[in-house]
């Protein structure tokens, strides 16, 4: 390993500036020490072109394994199994010479329409924190950087270029910023990648609070930061900011720096440190390449399956219609059956090294069954619709089941727009509705990469298979659950609401004139839904199984470093199968604003019929704190707290509290702090009560003479006109009040 530090001293101004931007489209330069090494696309698998540059999917690139999009693979809510993925694809990048993955796509799913929903984990920021920190482990476990994107509040791609994300402190603390925390801390990965937006005004490659403030200061952050490709309006405020290396390269920016520096604009320790990064990070890379490269394409595609079969939702099944027995008749409906959608587009999309096709493996499967097929639709929408309509709903007439296909094509959802609402297409829902109505036994099968409305379509048919997006094994893993050679484990990490209008962002996104009010605050995903009572179609978490589980015997215990709980489960159902248990936490009577439930902690459990099994886990503690805009800093609420274990976001099966002493940074209690502030705590509460005696020194005379709560009156009173209404004894008698709130 190049020692950074010595290794940049040697260097002139020139060469640490140019070592800050990129070298070609998908390299970095050769300066001093540091040899170049590319970086690429990510994150569901490779993307090295090998003919022509872009970094929206277009020139073609060699092939490799395509794994489902974080859309599938989040459903699997499985760290170990996202940790396998990335280690092969760790491996597929050292052998294409790839020294950073650009990847994981941790941005909270704001919005059902945000084109770029399907590369991204959840709505929640535990879940996307803790299945990105597995991706940066398991890929940086080859010898690979990762590039933890796209940092921070990029949730739409309307706009995205120059759209201010405006979003208060609090919010962007719990919700946007948490899962990048929650990489960088747990995972440190090699590159952070910012994004191209503003936020509250800055762009994210010139935000000092961001890149060095809340990264470096806070988080302990010791990598390179990256640009998005395209994102540095301005080299020398971003190297100011903290961006290492400005990418692509091509843009001669570098003698800026030199300027800046020379006209005292830019300090020379500030590109010295940028150097030295990109040196150490230039080193990572170069030690990666030491590892024997090499890897098993069948073995990948097997994983991949395995992964497709995991992210697998059954939403619905009434009258057990699944798993399909293997005879009588099988209609296979739907073009996606024959040519599947599988990934989303933009610069993730993948040349795959081959594609499991739906129909086909179904038929593989079919037993004796007599399979037959209709394409009902066109996602080209070239031919008569009507007649490919009716000779697919004659097709599912004639068989003892179907099997419909429907979803998004890649022209409706995309990185680069986003969608205009959450409908599934109106040819699609006229196909289904028709064959419904003449065939009850109806399968629908989805694939998507943002959430469709199902509200029209849940009650026409038995049953649903949801697997969003499944990379290049999804047919297999399809046929393997449809036949019940596979029982479905997945869960929503989105929900599906009813309506576009009742979720959280209806009326703010994708924003206009360049600006996106985050106007539902913290208030995201189910926790819109859980405050307003909102029914949803699918709620976050949600996820059906061909067993069935019961838990029992929650246990909980505080920790020194958070909550320990336990919580038996057992499957009491005929088939083996794994659950996925969610544990939520709720504060009881606090000082703020919370959502019902927030998601802390989850586990996967495999049980054999009959079997059970106790799982725990951790919460942490600093994942109960709130972020308080007073002191700009987290606060642990002492108290009680609910800890809930469920099935889902509304499937609770448990639910038990805990003491949690307080902790985090204290709200120091001021002259402009009040009554009611203070009267929460019990060592102040007793002399406030010497302040607020009327004259005769007794204010409890008051509330009984008007029979009235003079402290509830009084809660909002700030004690510096408490004082001033008191007169000068007064001062004496907040002071103690002061010493005993603050040193308490
Ligand atoms: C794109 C994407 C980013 C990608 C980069 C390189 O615009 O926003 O995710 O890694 O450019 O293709």
């Amino acid at each position: 390993m190049i020692n950074a530090t010595n290794a940049t001293a040697d260097l002139t101004l020139e060469q640490q500036a140019a070592l800050g931007s990129g070298g070609s489209f998908w390299a970095t330069k050769t300066v001093g020490p540091a040899k170049p090494f590319t970086l690429t696309d990510g994150p569901h698998g490779v993307r090295k072109q090998n003919a022509g540059d872009d970094h929206l999917g277009i020139a073609p690139s060699m092939p490799a394994t395509c794994f489902p999009p974080a859309v599938g693979l989040a459903q699997t809510w499985d760290a170990d199994l996202v940790e396998s993925v990335a280690i092969a694809l760790g491996a597929e990048a050292l052998e294409r010479g790839v020294g950073v993955l650009l990847g994981p796509g941790v941005n909270i799913k704001r919005d059902p329409r945000c084109g770029r929903n399907f590369e991204y984990f959840s709505e929640d920021p535990i879940v996307s924190g803790i299945l990105g920190a597995a991706w940066v482990n398991g890929l940086q476990s080859q010898g690979v950087g990762a590039s933890v994107k796209h940092f921070a509040a990029n949730n739409a791609e309307h706009d995205r270029m120059r759209s201010s994300s405006d979003v208060d402190p609090r919010t962007l603390r719990e919700i946007y910023l948490r899962p990048f925390q929650r990489v960088v801390e747990d995972a440190r990965p090699w590159t952070v990648m910012c994004s191209y937006n503003r936020i509250n005004g800055v762009f994210a490659s010139e935000s000092k609070w961001l890149l060095t403030d809340v990264l470096r200061g806070e988080w302990g952050y010791e990598g390179a930061v990256i640009s998005d490709w395209g994102a540095v309006r301005n080299r020398v405020r971003s190297v100011a900011a903290g961006v290492d290396l400005e990418m692509p390269g091509g843009t001669n920016t570098d003698a800026l720096v030199v300027e800046a520096v020379d006209a005292g604009v830019l300090e020379p320790g500030t590109v010295q440190a940028s150097a030295e990064r990109t040196v150490a990070l230039a080193s990572l890379v170069e030690a990666g390449r030491l590892r024997p490269a090499g890897t098993d394409v069948d073995a990948h595609h097997a994983l991949a399956r395995d992964a497709a079969t995991r992210s697998i939702v059954l939403l619905k099944n009434d009258d057990a219609l699944l798993p399909l027995e293997p005879s009588g008749s099988i209609a296979v409906i739907g073009e996606f059956a024959e040519h599947p959608r599988f990934q989303g587009g933009g610069s993730s999309r993948v040349n795959p090294t081959r594609v499991d096709i739906p129909l086909t493996e179904i038929r593989a499967r079919a037993g004796s069954a007599r399979v037959t097929y209709a394409p009902g639709f066109s996602t080209q929408g070239t031919e008569d619709s009507e007649g490919l309509r009716s000779a697919a709903v004659r097709t599912a007439a004639a068989a003892d089941v179907a099997v419909v296909f429907l979803g998004l094509g890649d022209r409706q959802e995309s990185e680069g727009f986003d969608r205009s609402d959450i409908e599934i297409p109106a040819d699609q829902l006229h196909l289904l509705t028709e064959i419904a109505a003449a065939q009850p036994s109806t399968v629908v099968v989805l694939s998507h990469g943002g959430v469709l409305r199902l509200s029209a379509v849940i009650d026409l048919v038995p049953a649903i298979l949801d697997g969003g997006l499944l990379g290049q094994g999804g047919g297999a893993a399809i046929a393997d659950t449809l036949f019940g050679l596979a029982n479905p484990s997945g869960r929503l990490t989105e929900t599906i609401p009813v309506r576009l209008e009742d979720s959280p962002a209806f009326l703010n996104f994708p924003g206009e004139n360049a600006h996106t009010l985050y106007g539902e605050g913290q208030f995201v995903g189910y926790r819109w839904y859980d405050a307003r009572r909102f029914e949803v179609s699918f709620p976050f978490g949600h996820g059906l199984s061909y067993t069935s589980f019961e838990y029992s015997a929650l246990a909980v215990s505080a920790e020194q470093d958070g909550i320990e709980a336990r919580v038996t489960v057992r499957n009491v159902g005929a088939r083996a199968g794994r659950e996925i248990v969610q544990f939520y936490t709720s504060k009881i009577e606090s000082a703020v604003t919370r959502p019902l439930r927030e998601l802390k902690a989850f586990t996967t459990v495999h049980l054999r019929p009959e079997e059970s099994s106790e799982v725990t886990v951790r919460i942490r503690r600093e994942d109960l704190a709130y972020w308080d805009i007073r002191i700009d800093d987290w606060v642990i609420e002492g108290g009680n707290y609910v800890v809930a274990a469920g099935a889902s976001s509304r499937d609770i099966r448990q639910s038990t509290t805990v003491e949690i002493a307080p902790g985090g940074a204290r709200v120091p209690i001021t002259l402009e702090s009040t009554v009611g502030e203070v009267l929460e705590i019990p060592a102040a509460a007793a002399i406030l009560g010497e302040l607020m005696a009327d004259s005769t020194g007794n204010s409890d005379a008051a509330e009984s003479a008007l029979g009235i709560d003079l402290k509830k009156m009084m809660a909002s009173f700030p004690l510096s006109q408490l004082v001033a209404f008191r007169g000068d004894d007064g001062r004496a008698i907040l002071d103690r009040l002061l010493e005993a709130a603050n040193n308490r």
